[in-house]
């Protein structure tokens, strides 16, 4: 079957993942209440239908941090992409460059950021986790740096880590006992392909970014022992001095929810804020992103850029997060999906779809610039 939308390509990955990983993806915390509702939320908007104005030519192009996007998307960061199609995240990256739109290296993926950089001409931005051992925070800043990294989105929302049932049923990152062995065993040799192209063709399947900090992490197991050893949950609004000193080039913080939680960002002197409850995998029960991010846009005005993310599926999702005060979104699951089912091919036929839906979009709420977006687009 033709993929035709976003939500295709989930349904597309549930056939082609074990079930593991499929659930590692697509999970979130708790009873998943805050990811259902990233979508309904989003789904329940209404969008107001203008007709009788010339929009022969509509211009999606816009400029985050400086940085020209020919489409309001960024590929969120993912780790361990690089478990659902081999080399993930060189081929994210690759098909962001031809779409011209940033890709978000993770710092827990699963190829390093000079892999990343060294594959593509445009280089990805860098996520960074605070881990305890600030030293090697540092040395991360400075690799990424290196290779020519401009942008650090620095992620807040992981101060500890919500539970996540579907991976604890599934036995990832946990003691797993004879029977869960044996019930992935065979889920793998139902996914023949998988087990040839990611498992035995993707190797290495090291945290590229960590192989030092992590020896043995060879599989997505060892990933919460590692996050729950190493992540600093004392982080303060304080420590954003000692990531200043140590990167050169626009902040972004993401994981901000709450307005008053935004203006300490813009008072911390951050270029840019992502409006993200982790794609729901974090604390159940926060608002979706829709419904937070109109009162963080409000609050810091013009101070910092606001970015949101969580629940985007299609370039309607995209055109209604721009009119609630979004300069643009990032995307986490689609592109995993889509990577996952066809590779670079897979995600640069993703953002092509987007940027359809969201032309069409425009066209039929009169719109010709994504810079004109705001909430006189809405019902
Ligand atoms: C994530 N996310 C994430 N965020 C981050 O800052 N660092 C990371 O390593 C990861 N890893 C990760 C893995 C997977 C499988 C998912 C689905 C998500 C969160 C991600 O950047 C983003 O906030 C959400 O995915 C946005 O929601 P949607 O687009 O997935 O609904």
């Amino acid at each position: 079957m033709a993929v035709a939308s976003v939500r295709d390509y989930r349904e597309a990955a549930r056939r082609r993942l074990p079930r593991q990983m499929f659930d590692y993806i697509d999970g979130g915390a708790y009873e998943e209440a805050t990811l259902a509702a990233n979508t309904a939320d989003l789904e329940a908007i209404s969008l107001r239908q203008r007709v009788m104005r010339d929009v022969s030519n509509r211009s999606m192009g816009t400029t985050v941090l400086g940085e020209r996007l020919e489409l309001p998307v960024i590929l969120a960061p993912v780790g361990l992409a690089g478990m659902f199609a081999a080399r993930a995240e060189v081929q994210a990256a690759r098909a962001a460059e031809r779409a011209g739109v940033s890709f978000v290296e993770s710092t827990v993926s699963i190829c390093s950021v000079e892999e990343v950089a060294q594959a593509t001409e445009r280089p990805p931005w860098f996520q960074l986790y605070v881990m305890r051992d600030r030293s090697y925070a540092e040395a991360l800043m400075a690799r990424a740096q290196a290779v020519g990294c401009r942008v650090l989105v620095l992620t807040a929302d992981l101060a500890v880590v919500g539970a996540r049932y579907r991976d604890t049923r599934n036995g990832l990152g946990g003691d797993i006992s004879a029977l869960g062995k044996a019930v992935r065993g065979i889920d793998r040799v139902r996914h023949l392909r998988w087990v040839r192209d990611v498992g035995l063709g993707g190797r290495p399947h090291t945290f590229g970014n960590l192989t030092d900090a992590v020896p043995g992490a060879t599989s997505p197991d060892d990933f919460r022992t590692w996050v729950d050893a190493q992540f600093d949950p004392s982080v303060t609004w304080d420590d954003l001095a000692w990531v200043r000193a140590h990167w050169d080039g626009p902040i972004v913080l993401k994981g901000i929810l709450d307005p008053e939680d935004a203006r300490a960002a813009a008072d911390a002197g951050v270029e840019a804020v992502v409006v993200s409850n982790h794609g729901g995998r974090q604390l159940d029960a926060v608002p979706s992103t829709a419904a937070a991010l109109p009162a963080v846009a409000e609050a810091v005005g013009d101070r910092v850029e606001v970015l949101v993310d969580g629940g985007v599926r299609s370039g309607l999702d995209v055109l209604k997060m721009m009119s609630l005060g979004a300069r643009a979104c990032l995307v986490g699951r689609p592109w995993a999906w889509a990577v996952a089912v066809d590779g670079e091919a897979g995600v640069t036929h993703l953002l092509e779809i987007l940027r359809d839906e969201l032309a069409v979009a425009m066209g039929l709420t009169g719109t010709d610039d994504v810079a004109k977006l705001g909430a006189d687009h809405l019902l």
